[in-house]
């Protein structure tokens, strides 16, 4: 039994100013965010698995308005919504992802059910979504996704296009605090296992089926029993490049590095190539890192050691 067990989350990570940030969308996220982190910490300490932890504490930011996944996911160029999602388990190295869904109310779900019932790791699109029916995943019309700060985050995104005549993308966090970001969870469970989610509605304005890091088993998530557990959130292309969750992953077990430095290396790689965003990641023994190269990300945390939750958006909480 192993008495370290813990669980820290992500909401997006990016130009997060107090300023700009109202007292009563300031309160809207903390309270989402500690909603989110006590139903996967209750999961840990009644026992269960690092992989319902996980799971369970992102379906609460994916059911909400106010994050870049499930429910709020941002619009696309051509006024859809396409998500992505993995999660992975630690113990074992399987994992699921799926990407380009625009159906699936739950994609973490959906990635969950790709690990265990599918021989696959990576679905998409159409096919990914006749398997959401197969295994009788809950579909909704592309409607449930549309609201209205999307909805106006798009309009503005491309007016701005249309002004400077360039091809405008933007991260979902980027600027002013209607743009937040992908989200994700990492868990320690009793049995000493670990588990990474991340769940995504990617860029505004994005074209071409455009996929970020989410869906990607090594730059968006990792889990490994032997180290540590990772999920991002920021400009996905550049996580890809440096395939930073396996990165931090291998730091530790090549170099020997702990959980703290080899993910302050992760981040000082994002920053030596303009990237920015910021990741979540705990190892095997319960130690739980979150630093990040921008303003701020919204974050949670609840580990048996510390024996408090924490809930943090600014950089310098
Ligand atoms: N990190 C999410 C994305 O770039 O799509």
């Amino acid at each position: 039994m192993n008495n370290n067990f813990g669980i820290a989350i992500h909401g997006g990570a990016g130009t997060i100013l107090r300023e700009k940030l109202s007292p009563k969308l300031e309160q809207q996220f903390r309270a989402a965010l500690t909603l989110s982190i006590s139903n996967g910490y209750k999961i840990l300490q009644d026992g269960g698995s690092s992989l319902d932890a996980v799971q369970a504490a992102i379906i609460v930011m994916e059911n909400s308005e106010l994050f870049n996944a499930g429910k709020g996911a941002v619009f696309t160029h051509d006024e859809t919504n396409e998500m992505d999602s993995s999660i992975m388990c630690g113990k074992t190295l399987a994992c699921g992802c799926g990407t380009l869904l625009k159906h699936i109310k739950n994609p973490i779900i959906f990635a969950r059910t790709v690990m265990e019932k599918s021989e696959h790791v990576l679905l998409a699109s159409d096919g990914a979504e006749q398997f959401a029916k197969l295994h009788n995943l809950e579909i909704v019309e592309p409607k449930y996704f549309h609201t209205k700060r999307r909805w106006f985050q798009l309009q503005v995104v491309k007016e701005n296009e249309k002004e400077t005549e360039t091809t405008r993308t933007i991260l979902d966090h980027d600027g002013d605090n209607s743009k937040h970001g992908t989200v994700g969870a990492v868990a320690l469970d009793k049995d000493g296992n670990l588990a990474a989610a991340t769940s995504s509605g990617g860029m505004t304005n994005k074209r071409f089926n455009r996929i970020g890091d989410t869906p990607m088993i090594g730059a968006g998530t990792y889990a490994d029993n032997a180290t540590c557990a990772v999920s991002t959130t920021g400009h996905g292309e550049y996580f890809m490049r440096l395939v930073t969750a396996k990165d931090i992953s291998d730091m530790m077990s090549y170099k020997n590095l702990d959980l703290i430095d080899a993910s302050k290396e992760a981040i000082s790689k994002l920053s030596a190539i303009d990237g920015s965003g910021g990741v979540i990641a705990i190892d095997k023994d319960g130690n739980i890192a979150m630093p990040m190269n921008t303003p701020g990300m919204y974050r949670a945390s609840f580990s048996a050691n510390d024996k408090e939750l924490s809930v943090k958006i600014f950089v310098e909480e």
